[in-house]
């Protein structure tokens, strides 16, 4: 038997975005009571200073568990283009520039991709579990191209522009039950769950 105990587990959720929020409680067990940064008072913007995509899940897990001493996990998302070199990768919330916009991220992704063949592309998330002193990395991974022009309007971020691989839609036209079942997100979630849960 694994020492971890999962007896109605609190478990911080570092983030403020209500849409992962929402997405990553529909999947969780009941025994885990999912709090947010709002819940326990965390109203900053956790820097996210690191090169890597493990490296600012790494910081902000560890940014709550010093500051807050609440058991903690944090996830961080990336869309690599493989005809751009991983671009926009760590830098997808703001790959065209401050404040953080959607809509002008995929005007830009749309407007680099325009000459180039190859619009194969991967959403790669990490989650940094900070667990009673320990120490985990989770990471999922989807595969998929980048559309020519935005297709649906459901999710966030680039998801108007994602199609994963084996699908006719893209990810703006899936249900958060769908999405969660393939998405690098819903992945790397599960591999924590099934660690929580042993
Ligand atoms: P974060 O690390 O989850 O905040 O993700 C960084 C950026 O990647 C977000 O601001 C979005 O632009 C993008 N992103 C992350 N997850 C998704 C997703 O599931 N669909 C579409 N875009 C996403």
């Amino acid at each position: 038997m694994n020492p971890i105990t999962t007896d109605n587990m609190k478990l911080v959720f570092a983030t403020h975005n209500k849409n992962k929020f929402n997405e990553v409680q529909t999947m969780l067990p009941d025994h885990i009571e999912l709090l947010s940064l709002d819940d326990i008072g965390c109203n900053e913007e956790i820097e996210e200073t690191g090169n890597t995509i493990d490296e600012n899940a790494i910081l902000k897990a560890e940014y709550v568990k010093n500051h807050y001493g609440h058991n903690c996990f944090a996830d961080d998302t990336g869309l690599e283009v493989h005809s751009l070199a991983g671009a926009p990768g760590v830098f997808s919330a703001r790959y065209a520039g401050e404040p953080k916009d959607d809509n002008a991220n995929i005007d830009k992704l749309l407007d680099q991709l325009k000459k180039q063949n190859d619009r194969s592309a991967r959403f790669k998330t990490v989650i940094a579990l900070n667990l009673d002193g320990r120490e985990n990395l989770f990471t999922g991974i989807c595969e998929g191209h980048i559309l020519e022009k935005r297709t649906g309007n459901m999710g966030f971020g680039y998801d108007p522009i994602f199609q994963p691989t084996g699908y006719t839609k893209s990810f703006a036209e899936m249900n958060m039950d769908e999405k969660s079942k393939i998405s690098h997100r819903g992945i790397a979630f599960r591999e924590l769950i099934d660690y929580l849960s042993k």
